[in-house]
């Protein structure tokens, strides 16, 4: 296997101190499986792009799209810049997009062909040697998950990693660090536990841990590194991060559109899977974790991974009032009509995959035992937003709470995901007067005011953290897996019940009247957003 020395230090480390990003200095490949494809397209050559703009990109690099079609690289620049243009955050300027599409190249490669990925071995070769690369590689599948066993088997096959790729460097008589080889995969991770498994295992007999760098892409995001931050460069917050203040916590993701061109995966998947067991679960670790006693990768690793481990199952009967599932009907987005989701290209018509969740989760541990976490996300909702909302409890009932009928609010941090990133503090205060009238005011903090500019999208701090092998950032196996035996009681008991149709809730709302009822029975309230 190759060796991949961790760089020092962390992601984390970097933030605590205030250092800049590490530059990605050591020559790679970047090889794209599903390089012509949406991801691609949307996210990963928008966010290269930006990396080259402010200079990250290590000097010496091919960025290698490939896909089972014939594209020519000049092609493939187009396709490129096309995407940038469209989704990058920065414009593209020509004489700097000049330099950026020099490291751009195409390459076919199919699964089902005798040869398998040797011809695509010989080009990558050629690739290098034109560009004097040194042979250190990082393969991305952005690619379907059924394809991720076939892909890293054939790369093993094709002698693209590992051991034959250093046994065949090592012939050269060259000296110098030994090349390594990673491997990026997208989510989803399988689709239960069994097949999260069977990718693992496949890709644990070619790759080794500490070089398989799996996207949850909501840890790239700066809102959501900045909760670490917020818990534990503020003395005046982590203190109250406990079942002693804290009454309940809401982390809602709500995205204003619906399935778009992607029904062909969301009907295999829902809600459930596509956003709780990965990127919601992510949420509440960060926001539930111990401190942990280092910044290293995986000792931060390892103490979101106790959260997981410390959720209370929701299993048998208990799914049937503690989580929520629906799905959007006809509608409205900003005034125009809408179809509901069965009508929605590519949908069956008597399709139960939910569009919406809610949930009501415990964490049995000391710091957090009985104190709510409420879950929701969906598509069709009234906006984009994605919130954590960290909600203190009650004053007591006495000086200025006495008056039950005017009881206060009580105070709540409100983590904003996005769009509007940042944060703000609702604290009661006195409105100026001879009466003693209180009101809650807002300290809030935004970071477009603060910091200006515009926020680095998630996947270029992620792939930069893949270049420079920093894996803080990325799920280690155990996380998947441990998300995933949480969340399969809940699949297990949908998959047992009658074939009815699910809950609707009209495209534009927040979600369906069951939800509400989910969050009363606890005595509380969905926050307004
Ligand atoms: C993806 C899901 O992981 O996250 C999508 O597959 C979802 O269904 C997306 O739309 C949301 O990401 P973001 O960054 O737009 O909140």
């Amino acid at each position: 296997m190759a060796e991949s020395a961790v760089l020092k230090p962390s992601v984390v480390e970097r933030l605590a101190t205030g250092e800049p990003h590490q530059v990605a200095a050591q020559a790679v490949s970047l090889v794209i499986f599903g390089g012509g494809g949406d991801l691609a397209h949307r996210k990963l050559l928008p966010a290269l792009y930006n990396l080259h703009l402010d200079g990250l990109l290590p000097a010496q690099m091919a960025i290698v799209g490939v896909g089972r079609g014939k594209m020519s690289d000049e092609a493939y620049r187009a396709f490129a810049k096309e995407g940038s243009a469209q989704f990058s955050r920065r414009p593209v300027e020509d004489n700097r997009w000049q330099t950026f599409e020099s490291k751009l190249f195409f390459a076919t490669a199919t699964i089902d062909d005798d040869n398998g990925f040797a011809p695509l071995g010989k080009r990558l070769e050629q690739i290098e040697r034109d560009l004097g690369l040194s042979g250190n590689r990082i393969y991305y599948l952005a690619i379907p998950p059924s394809l991720f066993i076939p892909t890293v088997k054939e790369l093993r096959e094709a002698g693209l990693v590992g051991e034959r790729r250093k046994a065949a460097a090592g012939k050269d008589g060259e000296s110098g660090p030994p090349e390594f080889a990673r491997l990026i995969v997208e989510k989803p991770i399988g689709h239960d536990l069994a097949s999260a498994r069977s990718i693992n295992d496949a890709i644990a007999e070619v790759f080794d841990e500490r070089d398989i760098y799996r996207i949850d892409h909501y840890l790239g995001k700066e809102t959501v590194q900045n909760i670490l931050v917020l818990r534990f460069a503020n003395s005046i917050l982590e203190p109250l991060f406990n079942m002693r203040y804290i009454d309940h916590v809401q982390i809602t993701v709500a995205e204003e559109e619906g399935v778009g061109t992607r029904a062909g995966y969301y009907e295999q998947a829902g809600a459930l899977r596509d956003m709780v067991q990965n990127h919601l679960l992510q949420l509440v670790s960060l926001v539930a974790m111990e401190p942990p006693h280092s910044l290293d990768a995986d000792v931060v690793r390892d103490e979101r991974l106790e959260v997981l481990r410390s959720l209370r199952p929701i299993v048998g009967d208990q799914v049937d009032q503690c989580v929520v599932r629906a799905q959007y009907a006809d509608g409205f987005d900003l005034g125009k009509p809408v179809p509901g989701y069965l009508d929605e290209r590519g949908v069956a018509k008597s399709s139960r995959t939910e569009t919406y969740v809610a949930i009501t989760m415990f964490i049995d541990n000391w710091r957090w035992v009985g104190v709510p976490f409420f879950l929701r996300t969906g598509k069709r909702l009234p906006k984009r937003a994605s919130e954590i909302s960290v909600h203190l409890k009650d004053v007591p009932p006495i000086l200025f709470n006495a008056d039950t009928s005017h009881p206060l609010e009580p105070n709540l941090l409100s983590i904003r995901i996005q769009p509007d990133e940042g944060f703000s503090l609702t604290i009661s205060s006195k409105i100026p007067g001879p009466r003693v009238r209180i009101y809650p005011v807002k300290m809030d903090f935004h970071y477009g005011a603060t910091f200006g500019g515009t926020t680095p999208e998630a996947y270029e701090r992620l792939l930069l953290d893949v270049m420079v092998g920093d894996p803080t950032l990325f799920m280690r196996r155990d996380a998947v897996e441990t998300a995933w035996r949480w969340v399969m009681p809940i699949l297990d008991r949908w998959a047992e019940q009658s074939p009815q149709p699910l809950p609707r809730y009209a495209a534009g709302d927040w979600g369906p009247p069951e939800a509400d009822r989910l969050i009363e029975a606890m005595g509380r309230r969905w926050r307004p957003l």
